[in-house]
């Protein structure tokens, strides 16, 4: 019988009542962990958890609030008795508005809960990771905390400062045996990207366009490379951002890169004899833009 790679693991994941952090919680169970899911909104967790059985607890807690956050981590400590691995990935949007509209108030908020939400969740479990001989931290960066996306400032900035953090953090922390990794999705079609789409502020079919593998990723597409993030697969692995975006962030082409107009059709049938690459079309990358 093989052992699950996370059993005897208790997990806790903030934000998990919905998208990204409900299919985190769900692998990190699925590999045998035990997890509490937290959210600000207690029902959203509670079906959470529900759907994923009895071995499992939801929590309230706002993740920006301190006392919410100490409260919390007592309760969790209380219930499963330790905490290997904390998922920091309770996040929100800025409502995407020109910088020049965008208020002090949402600017605040947007960093309150990204950056104070993942520094008050990770000192509260540290302690007891360092005592129990260490523990995994990761957390949710974004490709908006790695490029400058124009109407973005305060989700970028507030992502940009938790990919610091968690360098900073797995400096300090090594030496308790925590390793402190983020993720940075590119674009995942969830509640807060649809909201986006939704409200004309997204094109879908440009993300598409933009990004290499030519699609949205999936929920469990993250939550696969946070699980092994988690796991003693990664052993050796701390301080490191991992893109998990389709190729968005490699992709520095003056062009679409679907493919489209890269200059080659991967689908024009092959001549007889030929070993190269698929044949040109329309612009070749080769011939670049002159910078
Ligand atoms: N969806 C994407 O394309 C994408 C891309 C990159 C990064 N991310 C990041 O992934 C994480 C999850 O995003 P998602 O798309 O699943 O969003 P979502 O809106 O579907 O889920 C976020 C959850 O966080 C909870 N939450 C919000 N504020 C909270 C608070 N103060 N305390 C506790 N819980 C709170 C919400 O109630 C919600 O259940 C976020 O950190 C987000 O920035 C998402």
């Amino acid at each position: 019988m093989t052992t699950l790679p996370l059993a005897g693991r208790v997990a806790l994941v903030t934000g998990a009542g919905n998208g990204i952090g409900l299919a985190i919680a769900r692998v990190l169970a699925e590999r045998g962990a035990r997890v509490a899911l937290n959210d600000l909104d207690l029902e959203a967790a509670a079906r959470a958890a529900q759907t994923l059985g009895e071995a499992h607890l939801s929590v309230r807690a706002d993740v920006s609030s301190e006392a919410d956050v100490e409260a919390m981590v007592g309760e969790v400590r209380d219930a499963f008795g330790r905490i290997d691995i904390l998922v920091n990935n309770a996040g929100v949007g800025d409502g995407g508005v020109p910088t020049l509209d965008q208020s002090l108030a949402v600017f605040e908020r947007t960093l309150a809960i990204h950056v104070n939400g993942t520094f008050l969740m990770s000192r509260a479990v540290a302690a007891g990771m360092a005592r129990q001989g260490g523990g995994a931290i990761i957390n949710l960066g974004s490709i908006a905390g790695e490029l400058g996306i124009p109407v973005r400032t305060a989700y970028s900035v507030a992502k940009a400062g938790i990919s610091m953090m968690t360098r900073v953090l797995a400096c300090e922390w090594a030496r308790f045996g925590i390793r402190v990794n983020a993720v940075a999705p590119g674009y995942v079609r969830t509640r807060l990207v649809e909201g986006l789409i939704t409200s004309g502020r997204l094109d879908a079919r440009r993300i598409a366009a933009r990004t290499p593998l030519g699609r949205m990723g999936q929920p469990e597409e993250i939550a696969r490379v946070v699980a092994f993030l988690a796991s003693q697969e990664a052993s050796y692995v701390t301080g490191a951002i991992v893109p998990v975006d389709g190729g968005y962030t490699a992709f520095g082409g003056p062009f679409d890169a679907s493919g489209a107009f890269s200059g080659y059709d991967a689908a024009a049938p092959a001549k007889e004899g030929d070993s190269g690459p698929p044949r040109r079309t329309g612009h070749d990358p080769r011939e670049g833009d002159g910078s």
